[in-house]
């Protein structure tokens, strides 16, 4: 999958050493990928593409739910329903096992709907899986409630290949109240079918090849991991366990696997939750500044989890400006995190500059940046949970002016391929 994932290519393992079932990987891992799933052009913009995105979340269409399944044509209860026959990889070298890296897992939100998320599920034997929230999710919310409410158990279903819209639609934060089913059927274009589980009360996508089917046990916590994170680097958890009360899948299932680590599939599928984020910080920075012409926030393998924000100017009003800008956009409140809590570094670059290309991004940091003055350094700023490098809590912020001196506009003038 590694070896693939740089050329662009999804994988199909048709015998995989000891299992019946094949593999299935590297579906998402750019955003050509994400549009053809949804049935968009393979080469629409960004813009198009968040439009879709954004119009799903504002506008959800309720499921269908139905009585036959395939998802149905073998179900295994009780002690049979155990883990061993499904080819779940180990990824790596580090890992403390076997991970399901694409199941939407299905949980009773506290207002009675849906919540769905992909979190990394570990293996920890035949029946029983360990999954990982963050805290940051719904589902560590819901843990969290339930455990202060006095409850043992919380039932769960894990979906394993589920359509597209499904699983992005998991990854997203729909508002408040709105089930993540219900913002895939907006994804979709059509409501999602959903059935009804077989020992939990919950629905479950009809398009899964593989459900899982379950109770976490609150109280029974483990030391999940380690596991390879999309930072690059190990991590380890305190989670609850899950234990298996029933499985049931199609005739031939299909196993399928997201790319986990520090992968361009894992990148591109939670940038998805991230263009409701892009927007607000623009709003907010074009309602402060008025030279602020876009914004491109860079979250990939490159960046680990700390992200990096190119902000491009049109017309910019003084020299001084773009250090304002600076001063002020680490501070911006978006979704209760200020923006420096997840972006380490911040540059300005002018309207000539394509800030989707780091090359280019690279090119004006170093051409047009003469002096000290041009460059912030915050320490000490308060990260969000996921900063590798912070020490109790805290980081440092860097920030570029790279833009033209005003006087200085003739000298950078870009060169140009003749049009014709
Ligand atoms: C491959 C992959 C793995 C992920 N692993 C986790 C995880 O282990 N824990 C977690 O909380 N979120 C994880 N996420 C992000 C969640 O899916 C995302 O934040 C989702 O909105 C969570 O749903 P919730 O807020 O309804 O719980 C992962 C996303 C992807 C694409």
């Amino acid at each position: 999958m590694w070896k693939f994932e740089k050329s662009s290519k999804a994988v199909f393992f048709e015998k995989v050493i000891g299992k019946q079932m094949p593999v299935a990987g590297n579906l998402f891992q750019n955003k050509s990928r994400i549009c053809m799933a949804l049935g968009m052009p393979k080469n629409c913009s960004t813009e198009a593409l968040n439009e879709r995105v954004g119009s799903a979340l504002k506008n959800p269409i309720t499921p269908e739910t139905v009585e036959n399944s395939l998802v149905k044509q073998v179900i295994l209860r009780g002690e049979e329903a155990r883990l061993e026959k499904f080819p779940i990889p180990t990824f790596f070298e580090g890992d403390a096992g076997s991970y399901i890296t694409a199941g939407a897992c299905i949980v009773r939100h506290l207002n009675g709907s849906m919540n769905m998320g992909i979190y990394r599920i570990q293996v920890l034997d035949g029946k029983r899986l360990a999954i990982h929230a963050s805290p940051r999710s719904d589902l560590y919310r819901i843990f969290l409630k339930k455990e202060t409410e006095g409850s043992e158990t919380l039932e769960t279903a894990i979906a394993i290949g589920v359509e597209p819209a499904t699983i992005f639609a998991a990854i997203l934060k729909p508002l408040p109240g709105v089930s993540e089913f219900n913002v895939a059927g907006a994804l979709k274009g059509e409501p999602i079918k959903i059935t009804e589980c077989e020992t939990v009360d919950l629905m479950v996508p009809c398009e899964a090849e593989i459900v899982l089917e379950g109770e976490i046990r609150l109280k029974e916590k483990i030391s999940e991991g380690p596991f390879g994170e999309i930072g690059g680097y190990y991590g380890t958890s305190i989670s609850p366990v899950m234990e298996i009360t029933a499985i049931y899948y199609r005739k031939q299932p299909i196993f399928h696997v997201i790319l986990p680590g520090p992968s361009s599939e894992h990148f591109t599928l939670i940038n998805l939750a991230n263009i409701g984020i892009k927007k607000s910080v623009l709003k907010k920075l074009k309602e402060k500044f008025s030279s602020v012409k876009d914004l491109n926030l860079v979250w990939s393998p490159s960046t680990g989890t700390m992200m990096k924000l190119i902000i491009s100017l049109e017309n910019k009003g003084s020299d001084i400006e773009p250090r304002e800008i600076l001063e002020t956009v680490f501070n911006l409140k978006v979704r209760e995190m200020t923006v420096g809590s997840f972006v380490k570094q911040v540059v300005v670059v002018d309207e000539d500059v394509n800030i989707y290309d780091s090359s280019e991004v690279e090119w004006a940091v170093n051409t047009r940046t003469p002096n000290e003055k041009r460059i912030i350094v915050i320490p000490n700023f308060q990260s969000w949970n996921n900063d590798y490098a912070a020490e109790d809590g805290c980081s440092v912020r860097f920030g570029i002016d790279a833009t033209k001196s005003l006087n200085k506009r003739k000298k950078f003038e870009k060169v140009q391929i003749p049009k014709y």
